[in-house]
Protein backbone atom coordinates (compact mmCIF):
# COMPACT_ATOMS: atom_id res chain seq x y z
CA UNK A 1 0.00 0.00 0.00
CA UNK A 2 1.02 3.08 -0.82
CA UNK A 3 0.09 6.82 0.80
CA UNK A 4 1.56 9.63 -0.38
CA UNK A 5 3.86 10.65 1.86
CA UNK A 6 5.58 7.29 1.95
CA UNK A 7 5.20 6.94 -1.94
CA UNK A 8 8.57 6.61 -3.84
CA UNK A 9 8.72 5.55 -7.39
CA UNK A 10 10.81 2.17 -7.80
CA UNK A 11 14.08 2.34 -9.81
CA UNK A 12 12.87 0.91 -13.44
CA UNK A 13 9.76 3.10 -13.14
CA UNK A 14 11.88 6.16 -12.08
CA UNK A 15 14.19 5.38 -15.24
CA UNK A 16 11.37 4.82 -17.67
CA UNK A 17 9.44 8.10 -16.87
CA UNK A 18 12.73 10.40 -17.64
CA UNK A 19 11.63 13.24 -18.98
CA UNK A 20 7.88 12.75 -18.76
CA UNK A 21 5.32 14.52 -16.76
CA UNK A 22 2.18 13.61 -15.40
CA UNK A 23 -0.38 15.47 -13.84
CA UNK A 24 0.21 15.81 -9.98
CA UNK A 25 -3.36 15.67 -9.16
CA UNK A 26 -4.26 12.23 -9.89
CA UNK A 27 -0.76 11.17 -12.14
CA UNK A 28 -2.42 10.66 -15.39
CA UNK A 29 -0.41 11.43 -18.46
CA UNK A 30 -0.57 11.21 -22.43
CA UNK A 31 0.25 7.92 -23.34
CA UNK A 32 3.48 8.48 -25.26
CA UNK A 33 3.29 6.38 -27.65
CA UNK A 34 6.55 8.08 -29.45
CA UNK A 35 8.55 6.36 -26.70
CA UNK A 36 7.87 2.39 -27.78
CA UNK A 37 10.64 1.05 -29.67
CA UNK A 38 10.40 -1.70 -31.84
CA UNK A 39 12.08 -3.86 -29.31
CA UNK A 40 9.18 -3.02 -27.40
CA UNK A 41 6.56 -3.93 -29.75
CA UNK A 42 8.21 -7.01 -30.81
CA UNK A 43 7.83 -7.93 -26.89
CA UNK A 44 4.94 -6.91 -26.16
CA UNK A 45 3.88 -9.58 -29.28
CA UNK A 46 5.78 -12.07 -27.96
CA UNK A 47 4.48 -12.20 -24.82
CA UNK A 48 0.98 -11.65 -26.22
CA UNK A 49 1.33 -14.57 -28.22
CA UNK A 50 2.58 -17.07 -25.60
CA UNK A 51 -0.22 -16.10 -23.25
CA UNK A 52 -3.27 -16.84 -25.90
CA UNK A 53 -1.40 -20.34 -26.98
CA UNK A 54 -1.76 -21.28 -22.79
CA UNK A 55 -5.02 -19.46 -21.87
CA UNK A 56 -7.98 -21.23 -23.79
CA UNK A 57 -9.31 -23.55 -21.92
CA UNK A 58 -7.60 -22.12 -18.34
CA UNK A 59 -8.73 -18.62 -18.95
CA UNK A 60 -12.45 -17.93 -18.36
CA UNK A 61 -14.59 -17.34 -21.14
CA UNK A 62 -15.58 -13.50 -20.36
CA UNK A 63 -11.58 -13.17 -19.97
CA UNK A 64 -11.39 -14.14 -23.41
CA UNK A 65 -14.19 -12.88 -25.05
CA UNK A 66 -12.93 -9.44 -23.77
CA UNK A 67 -9.98 -9.54 -25.09
CA UNK A 68 -11.55 -10.43 -28.68
CA UNK A 69 -14.19 -8.23 -28.28
CA UNK A 70 -11.67 -4.75 -27.45
CA UNK A 71 -9.42 -6.20 -30.29
CA UNK A 72 -6.57 -5.98 -27.78
CA UNK A 73 -3.41 -5.61 -30.52
CA UNK A 74 -1.37 -8.80 -30.58
CA UNK A 75 1.37 -7.43 -32.51
CA UNK A 76 1.93 -3.99 -30.97
CA UNK A 77 1.72 -2.29 -27.68
CA UNK A 78 -1.80 -0.92 -27.54
CA UNK A 79 -2.61 2.66 -28.37
CA UNK A 80 -4.88 3.64 -25.30
CA UNK A 81 -7.58 5.83 -27.38
CA UNK A 82 -8.35 3.54 -29.68
CA UNK A 83 -8.98 0.61 -27.39
CA UNK A 84 -11.23 3.27 -24.94
CA UNK A 85 -13.65 3.83 -27.95
CA UNK A 86 -14.46 0.38 -27.32
CA UNK A 87 -14.55 0.15 -23.60
CA UNK A 88 -16.62 2.97 -23.25
CA UNK A 89 -19.04 2.24 -25.23
CA UNK A 90 -19.24 -1.29 -23.70
CA UNK A 91 -19.19 -0.72 -19.76
CA UNK A 92 -18.41 3.27 -19.92
CA UNK A 93 -15.07 2.26 -18.10
CA UNK A 94 -11.81 4.08 -20.04
CA UNK A 95 -7.84 3.25 -19.15
CA UNK A 96 -5.31 6.27 -18.14
CA UNK A 97 -1.88 6.07 -18.70
CA UNK A 98 0.27 6.59 -15.30
CA UNK A 99 3.79 6.71 -14.73
CA UNK A 100 3.60 2.77 -12.52
CA UNK A 101 2.26 2.36 -9.63
CA UNK A 102 0.40 5.27 -7.84
CA UNK A 103 -0.78 5.94 -4.52
CA UNK A 104 -3.41 4.50 -2.73
CA UNK A 105 -6.17 7.39 -2.79
CA UNK A 106 -5.56 8.01 -6.16
CA UNK A 107 -5.73 4.46 -6.98
CA UNK A 108 -9.27 4.27 -5.79
CA UNK A 109 -10.11 7.69 -7.13
CA UNK A 110 -9.72 6.29 -10.60
CA UNK A 111 -11.80 2.83 -10.11
CA UNK A 112 -14.37 4.82 -8.21
CA UNK A 113 -15.11 6.67 -11.35
CA UNK A 114 -14.77 4.10 -13.92
CA UNK A 115 -10.94 4.49 -15.37
CA UNK A 116 -8.35 1.99 -14.91
CA UNK A 117 -5.12 3.20 -14.39
CA UNK A 118 -2.28 1.45 -16.76
CA UNK A 119 1.29 1.36 -16.16
CA UNK A 120 2.62 3.02 -19.60
CA UNK A 121 5.67 1.26 -20.52
CA UNK A 122 6.63 -2.32 -21.02
CA UNK A 123 9.15 -4.70 -19.40
CA UNK A 124 12.50 -5.28 -21.24
CA UNK A 125 13.13 -8.85 -23.01
CA UNK A 126 15.59 -10.21 -20.42
CA UNK A 127 11.83 -9.76 -18.12
CA UNK A 128 9.65 -11.78 -19.83
CA UNK A 129 8.42 -13.90 -16.89
CA UNK A 130 8.75 -11.74 -14.29
CA UNK A 131 9.09 -8.32 -12.89
CA UNK A 132 7.97 -6.96 -9.41
CA UNK A 133 5.91 -3.99 -10.65
CA UNK A 134 3.37 -4.00 -12.86
CA UNK A 135 3.98 -3.17 -16.23
CA UNK A 136 1.19 -2.31 -19.37
CA UNK A 137 1.01 -5.81 -20.56
CA UNK A 138 -0.28 -7.00 -16.69
CA UNK A 139 -2.28 -3.83 -16.65
CA UNK A 140 -3.77 -3.87 -19.71
CA UNK A 141 -3.45 -7.39 -21.19
CA UNK A 142 -4.27 -8.74 -17.62
CA UNK A 143 -7.04 -6.45 -16.21
CA UNK A 144 -8.53 -4.75 -19.16
CA UNK A 145 -10.45 -7.87 -20.72
CA UNK A 146 -12.92 -8.05 -18.05
CA UNK A 147 -13.53 -4.32 -17.69
CA UNK A 148 -15.75 -5.42 -20.84
CA UNK A 149 -17.87 -7.46 -17.97
CA UNK A 150 -20.55 -5.23 -16.66
CA UNK A 151 -20.34 -7.38 -13.38
CA UNK A 152 -17.09 -7.57 -13.07
CA UNK A 153 -17.00 -3.77 -14.34
CA UNK A 154 -19.50 -2.80 -11.58
CA UNK A 155 -17.36 -4.74 -8.62
CA UNK A 156 -14.32 -2.73 -9.62
CA UNK A 157 -16.39 0.66 -9.44
CA UNK A 158 -17.61 -0.76 -6.10
CA UNK A 159 -14.13 -2.14 -4.51
CA UNK A 160 -12.39 2.22 -5.64
CA UNK A 161 -15.73 3.72 -3.32
CA UNK A 162 -14.72 1.06 -0.85
CA UNK A 163 -11.27 2.11 -0.66
CA UNK A 164 -11.83 5.36 -0.05
CA UNK A 165 -13.42 4.41 3.26
CA UNK A 166 -11.50 1.83 4.34
CA UNK A 167 -8.70 4.09 4.38
CA UNK A 168 -10.37 6.38 6.29
CA UNK A 169 -11.58 3.42 8.69
CA UNK A 170 -7.75 2.24 8.68
CA UNK A 171 -9.14 -0.74 7.08
CA UNK A 172 -6.97 -1.00 4.19
CA UNK A 173 -4.79 -4.06 5.01
CA UNK A 174 -7.81 -5.92 5.28
CA UNK A 175 -9.61 -4.62 1.83
CA UNK A 176 -6.04 -4.99 -0.30
CA UNK A 177 -6.71 -8.87 0.67
CA UNK A 178 -9.60 -8.98 -0.90
CA UNK A 179 -8.66 -7.32 -4.30
CA UNK A 180 -5.37 -9.76 -4.06
CA UNK A 181 -7.50 -12.83 -3.70
CA UNK A 182 -9.92 -11.52 -6.27
CA UNK A 183 -9.04 -8.82 -9.23
CA UNK A 184 -5.33 -10.31 -9.16
CA UNK A 185 -5.29 -14.37 -8.44
CA UNK A 186 -9.33 -15.08 -8.53
CA UNK A 187 -10.16 -18.51 -10.19
CA UNK A 188 -13.78 -18.80 -11.21
CA UNK A 189 -15.59 -22.45 -11.08
CA UNK A 190 -17.16 -23.29 -14.54
CA UNK A 191 -19.53 -26.07 -15.79
CA UNK A 192 -16.64 -26.82 -17.44
CA UNK A 193 -13.25 -26.79 -14.98
CA UNK A 194 -11.95 -24.22 -12.85
CA UNK A 195 -10.59 -21.23 -14.74
CA UNK A 196 -8.35 -18.17 -14.20
CA UNK A 197 -9.77 -14.33 -13.88
CA UNK A 198 -7.13 -13.12 -12.03
CA UNK A 199 -4.65 -10.11 -13.40
CA UNK A 200 -1.76 -11.64 -11.67
CA UNK A 201 -2.28 -14.91 -13.36
CA UNK A 202 -3.68 -14.59 -16.90
CA UNK A 203 -0.08 -12.18 -17.37
CA UNK A 204 2.00 -14.46 -15.94
CA UNK A 205 2.97 -17.29 -18.46
CA UNK A 206 4.37 -19.85 -15.14
CA UNK A 207 1.71 -19.07 -12.69
CA UNK A 208 -1.32 -19.60 -15.56
CA UNK A 209 0.02 -22.88 -15.95
CA UNK A 210 0.83 -23.52 -11.75
CA UNK A 211 -2.78 -22.44 -10.31
CA UNK A 212 -4.93 -24.94 -11.93
CA UNK A 213 -2.59 -27.85 -12.32
CA UNK A 214 0.15 -27.58 -9.41
CA UNK A 215 -0.55 -29.81 -6.51
CA UNK A 216 0.98 -27.36 -4.51
CA UNK A 217 -1.34 -24.91 -3.36
CA UNK A 218 -4.56 -24.93 -1.85
CA UNK A 219 -7.63 -24.09 -3.78
CA UNK A 220 -10.61 -23.22 -1.69
CA UNK A 221 -13.65 -21.34 -1.82
CA UNK A 222 -14.67 -17.94 -2.01
CA UNK A 223 -15.41 -16.42 2.08
CA UNK A 224 -15.33 -13.16 2.10
CA UNK A 225 -13.96 -12.45 5.91
CA UNK A 226 -12.27 -15.32 5.27
CA UNK A 227 -9.64 -13.76 2.78
CA UNK A 228 -10.18 -10.89 4.77
CA UNK A 229 -7.91 -12.39 7.20
CA UNK A 230 -5.43 -14.09 5.05
CA UNK A 231 -2.39 -13.04 4.06
CA UNK A 232 -0.52 -13.87 0.75
CA UNK A 233 3.12 -13.60 -1.21
CA UNK A 234 4.39 -10.97 -3.82
CA UNK A 235 7.96 -13.00 -4.12
CA UNK A 236 6.18 -16.34 -5.21
CA UNK A 237 3.64 -18.27 -6.52
CA UNK A 238 0.20 -18.26 -4.34
CA UNK A 239 -0.07 -20.53 -1.43
CA UNK A 240 -4.06 -21.05 -1.37
CA UNK A 241 -6.33 -19.56 -4.42
CA UNK A 242 -9.95 -18.42 -3.92
CA UNK A 243 -12.46 -19.94 -6.14
CA UNK A 244 -15.99 -17.71 -7.01
CA UNK A 245 -18.91 -19.53 -8.69
CA UNK A 246 -19.60 -16.05 -10.54
CA UNK A 247 -19.13 -12.46 -10.88
CA UNK A 248 -22.38 -12.52 -9.27
CA UNK A 249 -21.70 -14.12 -6.19
CA UNK A 250 -18.46 -11.57 -5.90
CA UNK A 251 -20.68 -8.45 -6.35
CA UNK A 252 -22.94 -9.49 -3.73
CA UNK A 253 -20.67 -10.47 -1.42
CA UNK A 254 -19.01 -7.59 -1.15
CA UNK A 255 -21.98 -4.85 -1.81
CA UNK A 256 -22.91 -4.42 1.21
CA UNK A 257 -21.10 -2.22 3.38
CA UNK A 258 -18.23 -3.17 5.33
CA UNK A 259 -17.72 -1.22 8.49
CA UNK A 260 -19.36 -3.85 10.86
CA UNK A 261 -17.09 -6.55 9.38
CA UNK A 262 -13.86 -4.45 9.65
CA UNK A 263 -14.59 -4.24 13.75
CA UNK A 264 -15.64 -7.82 13.46
CA UNK A 265 -12.51 -8.84 12.22
CA UNK A 266 -9.94 -6.34 13.59
CA UNK A 267 -9.14 -8.35 16.37
CA UNK A 268 -9.47 -11.95 14.46
CA UNK A 269 -6.42 -14.19 13.98
CA UNK A 270 -4.75 -13.31 10.72
CA UNK A 271 -4.21 -16.52 8.77
CA UNK A 272 -0.96 -17.60 6.90
CA UNK A 273 -1.16 -17.75 3.22
CA UNK A 274 -1.13 -21.17 3.34
CA UNK A 275 -3.32 -21.76 6.22
CA UNK A 276 -6.36 -24.29 5.95
CA UNK A 277 -9.10 -22.83 8.33
CA UNK A 278 -11.66 -24.43 9.99
CA UNK A 279 -14.49 -24.39 8.04
CA UNK A 280 -13.16 -23.79 4.59
CA UNK A 281 -14.75 -25.17 1.39
CA UNK A 282 -11.57 -27.02 0.15
CA UNK A 283 -10.94 -28.05 -3.13
CA UNK A 284 -7.86 -29.02 -2.97
CA UNK A 285 -5.52 -29.42 0.13
CA UNK A 286 -2.11 -28.41 -1.38
CA UNK A 287 0.81 -30.63 -0.61
CA UNK A 288 3.15 -27.59 -0.02
CA UNK A 289 6.19 -28.63 -2.04
CA UNK A 290 8.12 -25.60 -2.90
CA UNK A 291 6.97 -23.66 -0.28
CA UNK A 292 9.10 -20.71 1.87
CA UNK A 293 8.10 -20.94 5.05
CA UNK A 294 8.50 -17.13 5.71
CA UNK A 295 7.38 -14.80 3.53
CA UNK A 296 4.14 -14.13 3.62
CA UNK A 297 3.29 -10.36 3.67
FE1 LIG B 1 -2.65 -5.81 -11.21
Amino acid sequence: MNDRADFVAPDITARKNVGLRHDPADFTLPQPLERYSAEDHATWATLYRRQCELLPGRACDEFMQGLAQLEVDAERVPDFAKLNQKLLAATGWRIVAVPGLIPDDVFFEHLANRRFPVTWWLREPQQLDYLQEPDVFHDLFGHVPLLINPVFADYLQAYGKGGMKAKSLGALPMLSRLYWYTVEFGLINTSEGMRIFGAGIVSSKSESIYCLESASPNRIGFDLSRIMRTRYRIDTFQKTYFVIDSFQQLFDATAPDFTALYTELADAPVLGAGDIALGDAVWHRGDRRGWGESGDV
